[in-house]
């Protein structure tokens, strides 16, 4: 996809509390989901939305993100020798997706101070955020289809999901005006609405497009919800100034960041490789 949105912010500092112990030494973006580490399946659909330039935002420890996309000879030398040329080549592509640099976040304040810490890189261009933790599978980029709904706004945009409104207190929530198929004008935001007083079922799924003014927002937001600077807190500042819109998207996002999820999503995407995808069928119905 060719798009005027070509930065991308990947927030992955947090510690991964719900996958504990597995995520203890190991960052929740490197669990793997089939053979890939979830943040490579992320940094995936930015390529593929034409993405060029990404910054990763860690914390002390998570290093091994940066390591995974870093050039490594010794092995590269090793699968030569071995003559397996197809992981070689897998391994070549994974080096040179993109531009991508690190940031560190060194406190844990909240997903809205982690994109604070890239205001530098933003610098005043547009920029896509994708929450390091979440694959989204559709049947186009989403985050490509978000920056084409910035050049027809101008507008920073959030990606929606419908969820049953038992559960939408655990998201950060979205109310507005349907003004298109799947488009939506946002009127108000709450960031984990209480269970009793939920507005609306359409709520946030990890991917966003905004323009740099957010950042002014960001810096002024106090800490809110569980204590946390709230990226929605800032949307919704944001939003007396300029409007934003919600695209509804067509597919399914997997928060690989909790257990029963991961599983799902191991089994999911399993499911729809070509190497393993008819022995694990064929496997999962001897089970029932
Ligand atoms: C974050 C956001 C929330 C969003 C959710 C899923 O919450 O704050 O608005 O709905 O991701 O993308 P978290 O899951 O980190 O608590």
């Amino acid at each position: 996809m060719q798009n005027m949105v070509k930065k991308a912010v990947i927030p992955a500092a947090g510690i991964g509390t719900r996958m504990l112990p597995g995520t203890k030494a190991q960052p929740k973006e490197m669990l793997v989901i089939v053979d890939k580490p979830v943040i490579q399946y992320v940094i995936e659909e930015a390529v593929q939305s034409g993405i060029t330039d990404i910054l990763i935002i860690i914390s002390e420890g998570k290093e091994v993100l940066r390591e995974h996309f870093s050039k490594d000879q010794v092995l590269e030398d090793l699968l030569k020798r071995k003559g397996k040329t197809a992981e070689l080549e897998e391994i070549i592509k994974l080096t040179s997706l993109c531009n991508i640099q690190f940031e560190y976040q060194h406190e844990q304040k909240g997903l809205g101070d982690a994109i604070l810490c890239a205001e530098k890189f933003v610098g005043n261009d547009p920029f896509a955020v994708l929450l390091g933790d979440t694959i989204i599978e559709s049947p186009q980029p989403l985050t490509g289809l978000l920056a084409l709904d910035y050049e027809k706004t101008k507008s920073p945009v959030v990606a929606l999901q419908q969820v049953d409104l038992s559960i939408a207190h655990r998201y950060g929530v979205f109310v507005g005006e349907k003004i298109g198929e799947r488009f939506y004008k946002a009127t108000q935001l709450v960031e984990k609405p209480l269970k009793d007083n939920i507005p609306s079922n359409l709520v946030f799924s990890g991917r966003y497009v905004f323009t740099p003014d957010i950042f002014g927002h960001l810096r002024k937001t106090a800490p809110g919800v569980n204590d946390e600077i709230q990226l929605t807190d800032a949307m919704r500042s944001l939003m007396t100034e300029r409007d934003l819109y919600g695209h509804l998207f067509d597919g399914v996002r997997h928060d690989v960041g909790n257990k029963l999820d991961f599983i799902k999503t191991n089994i999911t995407l399993g499911l729809k490789r070509e190497d393993i995808g008819k022995e694990l069928g064929d496997w999962i119905r001897t089970l029932s």
